[in-house]
């Protein structure tokens, strides 16, 4: 029987996501990986449980996480029955629909079937009667915005989700799915863009956009896949997500450039007496727009590393300056 730390909420800090009721922890923890069919079990539970214990209440999933592809979601439907179920109104649970899921031409993309059966399978497998985010999880180039827009708003008054999302839109793209929700009368809760030191690419509009809107902003990816840690600068470690899981992290892409500017970036978070990861995802949380750092861990302690945030000292103008000089336009 799971009993969580008592103290869970005085140890996070929550922030408002856009002018919305809902607060995010400033840091959620993501299950893209470590909770398919090559974790094992109770790893995953104490990575479920580790990071409530700090309180990140927040889990994000995806129709297609795995491997294989709806595994973290069945996965995670069997964590809920274990631990969750108490304390599913403690959480917010995200899923998505638009990448590739199933065979044809319905297991993919923006439609209206694509968006609704997908949610259908997700809280088969999860076990849930609503999901809290439901996220168009990429735009569709021919799909009219209208109908993927008009399918999440008829998902929130069904009751299946309780707000809605976009992933991965660019910034014009985000304006038209912001003003057909609004129209519709289903405000866009968040976007979930990448966003780190090394992936800078959201200031060039789309948290002006975001912060002018007053919709929420979730960061995905802020360490880079693990990039922006120091695992790497003395080559790939057998139990890093390189070294065993290249699926989406190459280890061609561990290039001496990179290596080059992580190092120079860890002079800057030692100086600030701080990891590189703590330093990585602190600097991605301090402009407000971005409500939450989405992060992924495949060993507790990475989370409770992660989670010194909370504590730590702000950037000085000098440090931020330092900063922009090694990853400015990268
Ligand atoms: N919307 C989208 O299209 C999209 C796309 C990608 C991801 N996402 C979401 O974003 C989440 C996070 O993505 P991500 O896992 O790539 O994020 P990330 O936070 O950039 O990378 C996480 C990885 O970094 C390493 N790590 C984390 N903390 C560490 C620490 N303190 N010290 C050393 N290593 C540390 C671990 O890798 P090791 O295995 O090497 O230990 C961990 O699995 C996903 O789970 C998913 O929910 C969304």
């Amino acid at each position: 029987m799971y009993h969580p730390e008592a103290s869970r909420y005085t140890q996070m800090i929550y922030r408002r996501c856009g002018a919305s009721g809902i607060k995010l922890p400033i840091l959620s923890l993501g299950l893209w990986h470590n909770f398919g069919d090559i974790t094992p079990f109770g790893v995953q539970q104490q990575l479920l449980r580790t990071a409530f214990d700090h309180g990140i209440t927040h889990f994000d999933l995806a129709n297609n996480y795995g491997p294989p592809y709806g595994e973290a979601e069945r996965n995670f439907g069997i964590h809920m029955q274990r631990d969750w179920r108490p304390h599913r109104d403690e959480l917010i649970i995200s899923t998505k629909a638009g990448y590739d899921m199933w065979p044809g031409p319905y297991g993919n993309f923006g439609s209206r079937k694509t968006l609704i059966a997908s949610l259908d399978q997700s809280l088969k497998r999860m076990g849930l009667d609503y999901v809290d985010i439901f996220y168009h999880h990429r735009p569709d180039p021919e799909t009219p915005i209208e109908e993927t827009m008009g399918t999440l708003d008829a998902i929130v008054r069904s009751g299946k989700a309780l707000y809605v999302g976009i992933s991965n839109y660019q910034s014009p793209q985000a304006a038209v799915a912001i003003a057909t929700l609004k129209a519709l009368g289903t405000p866009l809760l968040i976007h979930q863009p990448s966003y780190s030191l090394l992936n800078r690419w959201v200031e060039g509009g789309l948290t002006q956009l975001l912060r002018e809107e007053r919709v929420g902003c979730i960061a995905f990816a802020p360490l880079q896949n693990g990039k922006l840690t120091t695992k790497y600068l003395h080559g790939i470690p057998a139990d890093s997500r390189a070294g065993h899981d290249p699926r989406y992290l190459k280890p061609e892409s561990i290039t001496p450039e990179l290596l080059d500017t992580v190092s120079r970036l860890n002079d800057i978070a030692h100086d600030r007496g701080q990891s590189l990861a703590e330093m990585a995802l602190q600097w991605v949380l301090r402009d407000e727009v971005i409500t939450s750092a989405l992060i992924g861990a495949s060993k507790p302690e990475q989370i409770v590393e992660n989670c010194k945030i909370v504590s730590a000292a702000p950037f000085t103008q000098e440090e931020l300056d330092r900063i922009d000089a090694l990853t400015r336009k990268k």
